[in-house]
């Protein structure tokens, strides 16, 4: 397999776990000799110097369009220069559709960000109304999301993140992604990763779709046990024949 497997730890964790987490995580990925690529989102707050290794990146949720300046309540890159962050995730369903991000936004921050080289998870995906026009309408919604993006970014991973199953519990049958990864695939080359309600027990199905290059994981991930297994199951080349012991 060998998938990107990434956390995003939305408003979870203090200084002190994400610490934990952090140190924890690294420190398996040194015994166990991992080399996929590993993605860790803190809150900012929790934002560090962290001893980690080279294939464990530690990204931010958001932040602003500029280097400083002001713009109460954002960071810029400034801030994100002090602790060597150099990996971003753009366009997620909850900044578009709770903060109220929108497509212009959204293109203005992944050009800004992309003219200093960081690494973008850039998110897309439809809402349950428009999954349930179709198959027409959801690929249309997610193209509109494309808007102002340069899908040829070099540093570029996309998650195609369904609204309805973020959060929800609710992940996407496996064949709803194998049939949305296949299309996007069709237009870009960038990683694809799925995200949106994966657990832990469901986890290597997803992985052994094809066109699916990792998971952006969410609730099930600020477990660092259970993100540890995670880990595991992506590092592995084919399939796993070993029970992995999880709850759900
Ligand atoms: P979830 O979140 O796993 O809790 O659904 C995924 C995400 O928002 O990236």
């Amino acid at each position: 397999m060998k998938k990107i497997i990434a956390s995003n730890f939305k408003t979870n964790h203090t200084r002190k776990s994400t610490r934990e987490f952090i140190d924890t995580i690294t420190q398996y990925m040194d015994d166990e000799s991992i080399k996929n690529d590993v993605y860790i989102f803190p809150p900012t707050t929790a934002l560090d110097q962290f001893n980690i290794n080279e294939n464990l990146n530690i990204g931010v949720q958001n932040a602003y369009n500029v280097k400083n300046g002001s713009f109460t309540g954002e960071i810029g890159t400034e801030q994100l220069d002090e602790f060597g962050i150099k990996t971003i995730l753009i366009g997620h369903s909850e900044r578009r559709h709770v903060i109220g991000e929108s497509q212009k936004d959204i293109a203005l921050k992944y050009n800004y960000f992309k003219s200093l080289g960081y690494k973008i998870i850039y998110c897309v995906g439809e809402p349950l109304e428009v999954k349930e026009e179709g198959l027409t309408s959801t690929l249309g919604y997610i193209f509109e999301q494309f808007d102002g993006i340069d899908l040829d970014y070099e540093n570029l991973v996309i998650a195609y993140e369904p609204v309805w199953a973020i959060g929800t519990g609710i992940s996407a049958t496996i064949e709803d992604i194998a049939t949305i990864h296949k299309k996007l695939k069709k237009k870009i080359t960038a990683p694809l990763l799925y995200g949106g309600s994966v657990k832990l027990c469901g986890l290597q199905d997803i992985l052994e779709i094809d066109n699916v290059d990792g998971v952006l994981v969410g609730t099930a991930s600020w477990d660092k046990d259970d993100f540890k297994k995670m880990i595991y199951i992506g590092s592995k080349t084919g399939s796993i024949n070993e029970k992995i012991d999880c709850k759900n």
